[in-house]
């Protein structure tokens, strides 16, 4: 057994719970999009470790993309003011696109980033997001498919960071609050 991160207190989502998460949503998802053109688009950094994983299960053709997007407020809060800061290159006209992020909290980034490719006249567009926080949602935006839900604590790992850290624990942990507060 290797031992926890010693900045973290719990762990949320182990690596057992994660390949479960991900054999899930993959055997859903390859049924959905059977007869569809899949443009799978990660929103960078945080779904990479997530994405990579995800796809492994799709067995269906597709192709990736990645998108990045700042936003602007305190470290565990966002703000809401979005800014794309890296572009998808593929033209979406006649994809069926499935973006995937992290973890939806307020939800204001995925409610910019999917008005925004709905705007370039991808055929569908579609969300998947490996964590939800659904306490704190403040707009209203439905993902199509959840890995799971968390509780309202600031979480770490497996792609999801903390001042650019922890990205690579394999598991989802808690931060503890000293480090943030
Ligand atoms: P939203 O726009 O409020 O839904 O924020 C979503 C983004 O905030 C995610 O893509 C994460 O980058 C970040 N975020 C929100 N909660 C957490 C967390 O608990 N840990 C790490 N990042 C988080
Ligand atoms: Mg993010």
């Amino acid at each position: 057994m290797k031992t926890l991160n010693k900045d973290i207190s719990e762990v949320l989502v182990s690596e057992a719970d994660l390949n479960e998460i991900n054999a899930r949503l993959g055997a859903q998802i390859t049924k959905d999009f059977k007869d569809k053109n899949l443009l799978v688009v990660g929103i960078l950094k945080g779904s990479v470790y997530f994405m990579t994983d995800l796809t492994r299960h799709i067995d269906l053709p597709l192709k990736i993309d990645f998108l990045a997007v700042s936003s602007y407020g305190s470290s565990t809060r966002s703000s809401g003011s979005v800014k794309i800061i890296k572009d998808i290159d593929i033209d979406l006209e006649g994809y069926d696109v499935l973006l995937i992020e992290d973890i939806l909290d307020s939800g204001r980034t995925l409610q910019y980033v999917s008005k925004m490719l709905e705007a370039r006249n991808a055929k569908s567009i579609s969300i998947c997001t490996l964590l939800d926080k659904p306490a704190r949602r403040v707009v209203d935006l439905k993902p199509d498919y959840v890995g799971c839900d968390v509780p309202d604590e600031f979480v770490v790992g497996y792609g999801l960071d903390y001042d650019q850290k922890y990205r690579n624990l394999p598991y989802i942990g808690s931060l503890k609050r000293e480090i943030y507060e």
